[in-house]
């Protein structure tokens, strides 16, 4: 993307490899190996397209590689989905960060996102670090995915605010190794962080905040598929430590308690720093289900919620349902008896074409300006209120309307209570209601289906609920 504009050509390096050499003969590309069978081929295509960009529309060279995980998911589909690699939309990253500082910091004013160093252990092709130009001053990205750190590489080397700004990428990109999160201990892992900030005579000398969208994946599943793509690592004691092993089978709650574990440690060093997490998850854990509740109190004691709000699932990420993801923020401030109730401003209508207008480099009183109404519109939900089931509300189990087949019925053509011409009278193997029942309930698509009553006597002719009464007809 960086190389590929409508001056390229392809030229061949002293290894018999071919390069991009694109913008006029300004930026060359890395040797890429092509069977010899293919050069001719490759460089009449290369030559013959470009990739269009347009900064007014948004369409930079930026915006293609924060799409990057498209590409994974066209080459390897079952590894992009073991390790959970769906990118952040860039322009809800952006607004994210425009959210903290106006809703979060906005409330303490002297502060800045600046003042922090700002890390994405999971970056993907670093959408979320990258985004917010002329805010985060302090930036590291890391990544399990050697490839994906060096597309982070590539993209900010390609844009001179991040070379003037400074970023660290670790591991570094030589090692074509990336670094897991998870299978660590926090210390392991921030020694080897420190080791690398201190080759380039970097400290970690101001609190952390974590700025990520952890992979949502359920580990709960053929564990097959894990091993086949290297995705079936163990998690460190320390994190399940919290988590429990049924909350450790989801991924993004790992991510978290290691987390937890690496603010300790910092705050353990600096017992003046507050470190922050700003991190995209689904709602379950926020809420939390009861699967959740044992990690929420632990990790209530240590982090104080401070605002939040949630986007429709599909809308801004490459994700299959439709369900809501939250954006929340949290300060380190450990606190044994603390109990946080988590209230966020629903933005589920938000579009992510609605987004795509905004020029993110407009001036801070302007994008104020245009965001404002969106935030305005907004209402606050209250994640943590209690909900009972209809099962809990009304004490009974549920109704099902199929059931066996007795010995007298077998053989017959109609068992079912279905009208007559219905065709599940033959699809269906089992019955569903009775052919002389005297109640009429409704299948999912409103065919009416005769019921007769049942265990807990709710079918009934009182006339305060909706009720029919069947004329039998022989047939
Ligand atoms: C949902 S993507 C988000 C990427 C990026 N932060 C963004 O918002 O666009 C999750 C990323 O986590 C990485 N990942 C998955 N498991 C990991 C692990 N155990 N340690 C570090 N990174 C991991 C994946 O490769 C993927 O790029």
């Amino acid at each position: 993307m960086a190389y590929w504009d409508v001056t390229s050509k392809i030229i061949e390096t002293p290894n018999n490899e071919l390069a991009v050499l694109g913008f006029k003969g300004k930026k060359i590309s890395d040797p890429i190996h092509v069977a010899s069978k293919h050069v001719k081929a490759f460089t009449h295509f290369v030559e013959t397209h470009y990739v269009f960009t347009n900064e007014g529309s948004g369409l930079t060279v930026d915006y293609y590689f924060s799409r990057f995980d498209e590409v994974l998911a066209a080459l390897d589909p079952e590894y992009v989905r073991q390790h959970g690699i769906f990118f952040t939309d860039d322009n809800l990253s952006k607004f994210a960060l425009w959210f903290v500082e106006r809703y979060f910091f906005g409330r303490h004013t002297e502060e800045s996102l600046n003042d922090y160093i700002v890390f994405d252990p999971a970056g993907g092709s670093g959408n979320l670090v990258t985004s917010w130009r002329g805010h985060l001053r302090h930036k590291i990205v890391s990544e399990l995915q050697p490839d994906l750190l060096k597309v982070i590489e590539k993209r900010m080397r390609q844009d001179p605010y991040h070379i003037e700004t400074g970023f660290t990428i670790i591991p570094k990109t030589v090692t074509n190794q990336g670094l897991n999160f998870l299978d660590r201990a926090a210390d392991d892992y921030m020694n080897e962080i420190e080791r690398v900030l201190a080759e380039k005579s970097l400290r970690m000398d101001k609190p952390l905040a974590f700025l990520l969208n952890p992979p949502y994946k359920s580990t709960d599943e053929n564990e097959d598929n894990r091993t086949d793509k290297a995705a079936n690592y163990g998690v460190h004691a320390s994190i399940t430590a919290h988590t429990g092993e049924d909350a450790a089978k989801e991924r993004y709650l790992t991510f978290v308690a290691q987390i937890l574990n690496i603010c300790q440690r910092q705050v353990h060093q600096s017992p003046d720093l507050q470190p922050l997490l700003l991190i995209f998850t689904p709602t379950s854990w926020l809420i939390p289900r009861p699967t959740y509740a044992g990690f929420r109190r632990i990790f209530d004691a240590h982090f104080q919620y401070e605002d939040g709000f949630v986007v429709t699932s599909n809308e801004f990420f490459k994700l299959q349902g439709r369900w809501p993801v939250a954006f929340t923020l949290w300060r380190y401030k450990p606190d044994p008896d603390r109990q946080n109730h988590v209230t966020v401003r629903d933005l589920t209508n938000l579009t992510a074409r609605q987004l795509f207008r905004f020029d993110w480099n407009a001036p801070a009183e302007l994008l104020d300006g245009l965001l404002e109404p969106v935030m305005e519109k907004a209402q606050v939900v209250n994640l943590g209120r209690e909900r009972q089931t209809v099962r809990e509300l009304s004490n009974q189990p549920r109704y099902n309307s199929y059931r066996n087949l007795t010995k007298q019925e077998s053989g017959q053509t109609f068992v079912s209570g279905f009208p007559k011409d219905d065709s599940r009278h033959k699809k269906l193997k089992v019955p569903y209601g009775f052919v002389d029942g005297t109640f009429i309930g409704f299948m999912d698509d409103n065919t009416p289906v005769r019921l007769k009553q049942e265990v807990n006597n709710r079918h009934s002719e009182f006339p305060n609920r909706v009720w029919f009464s069947p004329r039998l007809q022989k047939h």
